[in-house]
C-alpha cells in the first residue's frame, strides 16, 4: 500500500502522527489478512509497534503487510512501513516494523476457520517460527 504524507498527518515538526501510520498499518494488514481468510478480519491485537525512523512531510510511505503465521481462526500479520524521500534517488528508509493478529469472523462476528500458512522461502519460515512465539506472549498478555 502507498501513501503520501500530506500536512493533515503531520505534528509541529512536520513529521508523521504514529497515530496516523497506525491507521495505515491497520488497513494493509487487514487487506493481507482478508485475502488469506477469504472473509472479514477484525482486528484482535496490535503489538510491538517499533518506530525506528521518523517520516516527514511529503515522503511517500510504502507498506508491504505479510500473514506470517495462520491457527485455527486467528492470524499474525507482520508490516514493514519504509519512508521514501521525494528526491531524484527515491532514497528509502526502514521507517517502523508492526505485528497484529488479525481474527477471522462470521457474519455474527464469531470466529471462523482459516487455512494455515505454507511458508516457503528462508524468511518466510523464520517470521513463521517466530510468530509462534510472539503468539504465546500475546495470550499470555490477554490471560493477565
Ligand atoms: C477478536 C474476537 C473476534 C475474538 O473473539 P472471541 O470470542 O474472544 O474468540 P476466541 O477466544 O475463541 O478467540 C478466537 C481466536 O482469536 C485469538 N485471539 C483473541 N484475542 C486475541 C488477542 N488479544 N491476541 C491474540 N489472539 C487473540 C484466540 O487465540 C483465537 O485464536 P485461534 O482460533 O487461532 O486459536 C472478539 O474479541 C472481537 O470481536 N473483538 C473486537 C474486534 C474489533 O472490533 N476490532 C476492531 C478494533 S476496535
Amino acid at each position: 500500500m502507498t501513501q503520501i504524507v500530506l500536512p493533515g498527518d503531520t505534528n509541529a515538526l512536520g513529521t508523521a502522527f504514529g497515530g496516523k501510520v497506525m491507521e495505515w498499518i491497520d488497513i494493509a494488514a487487514a487487506v493481507a489478512a482478508q485475502r488469506h481468510a477469504g472473509c472479514i478480519a477484525v482486528t484482535a491485537s496490535f503489538d510491538s509497534v517499533q518506530f525506528v525512523h521518523p517520516i516527514h512531510l511529503g515522503d511517500v510511505v510504502v507498506l508491504y503487510a505479510q500473514v506470517n503465521r495462520a491457527w485455527r481462526s486467528s492470524m499474525e500479520v507482520g508490516v514493514r512501513v519504509e519512508r521514501e524521500q521525494a528526491d531524484e534517488q527515491q532514497t528509502r528508509h526502514h521507517a517502523v516494523t508492526a505485528y497484529l493478529t488479525f481474527v477471522a469472523v462470521d457474519k455474527a462476528g464469531k470466529p471462523i476457520a482459516v487455512r494455515p500458512v505454507a511458508a516457503q522461502t528462508d524468511a518466510e519460515m523464520r517470521r513463521h517460527a517466530e510468530a509462534e512465539l510472539r503468539r504465546s506472549r500475546r495470550l499470555e498478555e490477554r490471560r493477565s
